[in-house]
């Protein structure tokens, strides 16, 4: 008889998990930053509101960003104007959109892992599904194992509301299921759109009115093991060690509500102040046992809030311009897609350095750090 201690040992990988392939996808509308105050004054019927379109117009004009996607067309807008007033009933209307394209644009993404992994999906075990909107039940885990036709016994995880830092704890979590698995390959799928998050804008609310300038809808897929099977299995990065932490003294910096007008969003002014304040922490915490001090010499995925965000972690820790050249791009072009950020830009990286023939996915170096931060604050 094998003893408990010998059972568990085989029941462990070997090595450190591994991203494997990376998917990502967002809906067909596309939105033009320099023209979305004006779509956005007039499909609200808020063109009365002249000096709160100014503001707005100064706050898209310094977004940095060029153009995002989302599902909520004109069109949709028009047959929901709740959804258009600032604070109308429309929960259900939002629901019932959230529930069908949540996991229908995971799928898309997912798809696209699938296909570069190469293995068929019967070999997926775990999937762990994130999002901030459509709660329902079953949830977007079941909707999606179902629309992939996943094996019966995948072991799914749901996971609601945790915003723009689930990008990192769906990588954390996977690591954890693949290393205590052996030959697990975990789906990691996280699908935002700002379906709930829309509203018109008010005077009473102007974060309200920073969050209608940021947001966009993106949707992005990764598959992660341990001890890949080089043959047929390509690892793209290592998953060497994972931490989640709050920062200090932030309670209410971003927090939100889901009412029957939707989910009712807050952002105060000092989140990028708090973050770069406290981000070195984190770094020291992580990096200091494997004798790495010189965050230069890092590659970087960094979550793009906001220009403002960036430009603070860059200016405190003193990162050369080229660092966070790739998540500034991701926000240039999507804008803040929330948890999916940071999948995105670990896609872009990967996708730049082989195209530029770099010796590794990390822009060339050896080591990188990814790290999302959200409501909480949590980092
Ligand atoms: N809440 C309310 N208003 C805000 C705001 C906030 N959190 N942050 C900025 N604003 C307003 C400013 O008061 C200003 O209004 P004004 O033009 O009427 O004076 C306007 O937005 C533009 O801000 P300004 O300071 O002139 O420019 P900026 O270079 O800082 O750029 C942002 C504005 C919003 C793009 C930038 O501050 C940013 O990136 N913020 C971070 C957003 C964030 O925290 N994201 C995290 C979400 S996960």
């Amino acid at each position: 008889m094998v003893t408990v201690e010998e059972y568990r040992k085989a029941q462990r990988a070997k090595g450190p998990a591994t991203v494997m392939a990376i998917g990502t996808s967002t809906p067909f509308n596309c939105v033009d930053q320099s023209t979305y105050p004006d779509y956005y004054f007039r499909i609200t019927n808020s063109e009365h509101k002249t000096e709160l379109k100014e503001k707005f117009k100064r706050m898209c004009d310094k977004s940095m960003i060029k153009k995002r996607y989302m599902h909520l067309t004109e069109e949709i807008l028009k047959k929901n104007p709740n959804m258009c007033a600032y604070m109308s009933p429309s929960l259900d209307a939002r629901q019932d959109i959230a529930i069908v394209e949540v996991p229908k644009l995971g799928k898309e993404a997912a798809q696209k892992a699938i296909k570069e992994w190469g293995q068929p999906k019967s070999k997926i075990t775990h999937l762990v599904f994130c999002t901030s909107s459509g709660v329902d039940m079953p949830g977007c885990d079941y909707q999606l194992a179902k629309l992939l036709g996943l094996c019966p016994s995948v072991k799914r995880l749901m996971i609601y509301q945790q915003d723009c830092y689930a990008g990192g704890t769906l990588l954390r979590l996977a690591k954890d299921m693949a290393e205590n698995n052996k030959g697990a390959r975990v789906l990691v799928v996280s699908s935002e759109i700002t379906v709930v998050k829309f509203r018109g804008p008010s005077e009473s609310h102007i974060d309200n009115l920073l969050g209608q300038a940021l947001f966009g809808d993106g949707v992005a897929a990764v598959i992660i093991g341990s001890d890949p099977n080089l043959g047929v299995e390509r690892p793209l990065f290592k998953l060497v060690s994972a931490a989640q932490t709050l920062v200090p003294d932030s309670e209410g910096a971003i927090y939100g509500h889901l009412r029957e007008v939707g989910h009712i969003f807050h952002l105060l002014k000092d989140v990028p102040g708090l973050i770069s304040k406290n981000i070195e922490k984190s770094l020291l915490d992580a990096f200091q046992p494997l004798g790495i001090s010189d965050w230069n010499s890092l590659f970087w995925i960094t979550h793009p809030g906001g220009p403002a965000m960036l430009d603070q972690v860059e200016l405190k820790l003193g990162l050369k311009p080229e660092k966070l050249r790739v998540s500034r791009e991701v926000l240039s072009n999507y804008g803040n897609m929330s948890s999916a950020c940071v999948l995105f830009i670990l896609d872009e990286m990967r996708k730049a350095s082989t195209k530029e023939g770099l010796g590794t996915t990390g822009e060339g170096l050896e080591w990188g750090v990814l790290f999302g931060f959200g409501p909480g604050l949590t980092i």
